[in-house]
């Protein structure tokens, strides 16, 4: 069997790529070696920038973000017990979408079944093949325990993070800058009312949190911990009342609460791999780069990936690769704007656990230069609704 482009990994990256491609006329496959529930069970972020609603809302997907999703034209900053409202529509004319990672992927997985296209989950084994030849391809393990070998123009590794695509470019022929946090997110769903329209990103003595939400009875919640920490023993009391001290204020701001029916500890850094491509070999989404998930850019970043890929791919196909040989610059260049943006969302917000009395007070002139800015929140508003694509020639 040959297909146009194999791609490994059938997250929102590898399947909103197999569809751009399919509209392209494009054949694929897709592998993953989860099953489809475990993906659609894997709980994300939830904060969708406008260019990424826009791909999710094409018809042929679907995709219920404009009926489900709520659009947040704002958030809240709070420090010092206080909050403060950027404005995002006012500010920069854009909004984002509250819609789960989980949605998306469900909603890409049914489109796929829809248009009956390849896609391969629980394989195992599944890597590049002779991907500096002109005849590249995948080799997996299918649920049954047959092996496969597909053959492909091109082959995409979408395989998240931990990606085994990567390590088949060869090692002086890539580099990795990375950086790590001394601090984790405990991360909750919750059975609860919302607690605020907006989310609400607080810095506190106590360190970071995120009151973020799901739907009217559905509210997600987030507290920097120790990376160490063992979510199983934290009772649901605790993390109320770690969650509450993290937001009290003269406001008297209440958390809504209720019980808390998942638990998870989300260890986080910043990754890059450059460049993204290696001869017959491309990378998308967090197999080439993670974020910390400071700003919800992660899923953003792997749809804007996507976004560039799929047309370079379908003219490289046809005979010219002049888009392709630009992914890697185009996409970086967005990739380490995200980077930047993250990174600075997560130290401005975050207590590290050495930090210094200048440390603190600095961050604190941090947020008031934002905060008591109309530029300074203009910059926040930009970064956090998306950057325009950059124009491909
Ligand atoms: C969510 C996660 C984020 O990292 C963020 O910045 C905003 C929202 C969420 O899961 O709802």
């Amino acid at each position: 069997r040959s297909v146009d482009v194999a791609i490994i990994g059938a997250g929102p990256a590898g399947l909103m790529l197999a569809h751009l491609l399919r509209r392209e006329g494009l054949s694929t496959v897709t592998v993953d070696s989860r099953g489809e529930e475990e993906i659609h069970r894997t709980h994300r972020a939830g904060i969708l920038e406008h260019a990424s609603v826009e791909m999710l809302a094409h018809e042929d997907l679907g995709s219920r973000v404009l009926s489900e999703g709520h659009r947040h034209d704002g958030i809240d900053l709070r420090f010092d017990g206080e909050s403060h409202r950027v404005d995002f529509r006012e500010l920069v004319g854009e909004s984002v979408w509250l819609y789960p990672q989980n949605e998306v992927f469900h909603d890409l997985a049914s489109a796929a079944h829809h248009h009956t296209m390849d896609v391969r989950y629980e394989v195992s084994e599944a890597h590049p093949l002779d991907i500096d030849s002109e005849n590249p391809g995948i080799r997996f393990v299918e649920s049954d325990g047959s092996s496969r070998v597909v053959r492909a123009r091109y082959v995409v590794g979408a395989d998240g993070s931990r990606s085994v695509c990567r390590n088949a470019i060869p090692e002086h022929r890539r580099t990795h800058s990375s950086t790590t946090y001394p601090f984790a997110w405990f991360g909750i769903l919750a059975t609860a009312a919302p607690s605020a329209p907006e989310l609400i990103y607080a810095r506190s003595p106590r360190g970071f949190a995120l009151i973020s939400q799901r739907s009217a009875d559905v509210q997600r919640m987030y507290f920097q911990c120790d990376p160490d920490t063992d979510p199983d023993a934290w009772s649901d009391e605790d993390i109320w009342n770690e969650l509450q001290k993290r937001i009290d204020g003269p406001d008297h701001l209440e958390l809504k609460t209720g019980p808390i029916f998942e638990k998870t500890v989300l260890k986080f850094r910043s990754f890059v791999c450059d460049p993204m491509r290696y001869e017959r070999l491309v990378l998308a989404g967090d197999a080439a780069h993670t974020v910390p998930p400071t700003g919800a850019k992660g899923l953003n970043l792997a749809l804007a990936d996507v976004r560039v890929l799929a047309p370079a791919l379908a003219s490289a196909v046809r005979g010219n690769s002049a888009l392709l040989d630009e992914y890697s610059s185009t996409a970086l260049s967005r990739v380490w704007k995200a980077q930047n943006f993250s990174y600075w969302m997560t130290g401005m917000l975050h207590q590290d656990p050495e930090e210094s009395t200048f440390a603190s007070a600095r961050h604190r002139g941090e947020l008031r230069s934002v905060v008591d800015s109309v530029h300074g929140q203009a910059f926040l508003a930009e970064q956090y609704t998306g950057w325009p694509d950059i124009p491909t020639t």
